[in-house]
């Protein structure tokens, strides 16, 4: 059920993460479907729900500094650096773990992902909890991230009781995941934070090779965030392959082609990087809800958030090659 945003509704769904449920909450980047992260049962219900091949570690979400120190072993300066500058916000850390964390949350990884997210629901609904808590993004695997409860329901509806409605989630795209060792930080996942963004404050920033087949992270597959119908980039498909085709387009400022689609969306009609990536599964999200046959989208410029939006696109443009 969704539940507006009011005190009564957050003490109610940290009721139902404290008894060892889910209850799916609003984050600043997207949707997450949150248990209680020092519960292994109530964490394996995360995993049930999403259909979630179980290798896949989670991310911690928290409320405050102080209960990082009790999560994890800080060994670099670094770290509290890019905390004082992203945190609360869209950067997931990924550090040594200390004993307490269950290791069906790190999926027996020796670190773990912790976060502190920005919107103000989440952090009252942590808060009320007074325990991190586990949530991966709140849709069925390899499918659409959701950037609303209305998308959340759409995939998970049956499998949850409470989702909390905090709007059209801000960012948009999911955290940017930074692992940070002794003596370096590397990046695992492009996100809500720009690598730029990353620079600044951290002067080498190393990018992590992934191996496709030993994925820590399933943003690291190679096929992943893809909508149901299937999706391919435009420059890629021939006139011919379109012939009686319902055709759905995805564009970031404007319709560059002469197609005659059934359905079109913009990113940002005012070519706001920014605003393409709150955009991006929303889009998406409408573009599957249509009756077409497929979707094409345009490439984005890969600088700043463009890298992330591009990530997410090959992905689940991967899914239909
Ligand atoms: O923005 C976000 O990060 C959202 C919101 C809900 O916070 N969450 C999210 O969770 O995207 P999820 O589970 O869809 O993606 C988390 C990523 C996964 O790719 C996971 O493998 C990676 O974090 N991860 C978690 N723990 C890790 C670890 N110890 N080492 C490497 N990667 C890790
Ligand atoms: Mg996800």
């Amino acid at each position: 059920m969704i539940l507006k945003n009011n005190k009564e509704n957050i003490a109610s769904a940290a009721t139902e993460i404290l008894d060892g449920n889910i209850v799916a909450f609003p984050t600043e980047t997207v949707y997450g479907l949150g248990a209680d992260g020092l519960n292994p049962t109530a964490v394996a219900k995360i995993f049930e729900a999403k259909q979630r091949p179980s290798f896949n570690p989670l991310i911690l979400h928290i409320s405050s500094r102080d209960q990082l120190k009790d999560l994890v072993h800080i060994e670099n300066d670094k770290v509290y650096k890019l905390i004082s500058h992203f945190w609360p916000g869209p950067l997931t850390l990924v550090l040594p773990k200390k004993e307490i964390v269950p290791d069906i949350v790190t999926a027996g990884n020796p670190t773990v992902a912790v976060r502190m997210p920005q919107h103000p629901i989440a952090k009252a609904l942590i808060e009320a909890c007074n325990k991190p808590i586990a949530a991966p993004s709140a849709n069925q695997f390899g499918l659409l991230s959701p950037t609303t409860a209305e998308h959340v329901k759409k995939q998970l509806g049956d499998k949850v009781n409470i989702i909390l409605d905090g709007g059209k989630s801000e960012v948009g795209v999911e955290s940017t995941i930074v692992e940070v060792t002794k003596d370096k930080v590397w990046l695992l996942r492009h996100g809500g934070i720009s690598l730029e963004q990353l620079k600044e404050v951290c002067d080498s920033v190393k990018i992590k090779e992934i191996d496709s087949n030993k994925p820590n992270a399933p943003g690291q597959l190679l096929q992943h965030y893809a909508p149901m119908i299937p999706m391919k980039f435009i420059h890629e498909v021939s006139l011919k392959e379109l012939e009686g085709k319902r055709i759905g387009g995805l564009f970031f400022k404007k319709n560059t082609t002469e197609i005659d689609f059934a359905h079109v969306e913009f990113l940002s009609q005012t070519g706001d990087m920014r605003e393409a990536a709150a955009n991006l599964f929303f889009h998406l999200h409408e573009l599957e809800a249509k009756k077409i046959d497929v979707i094409l989208v345009e490439p984005v410029e890969e600088k700043g958030l463009g890298i992330a939006i591009m990530d997410r696109l090959v992905k689940a443009t991967n899914r239909y090659r």
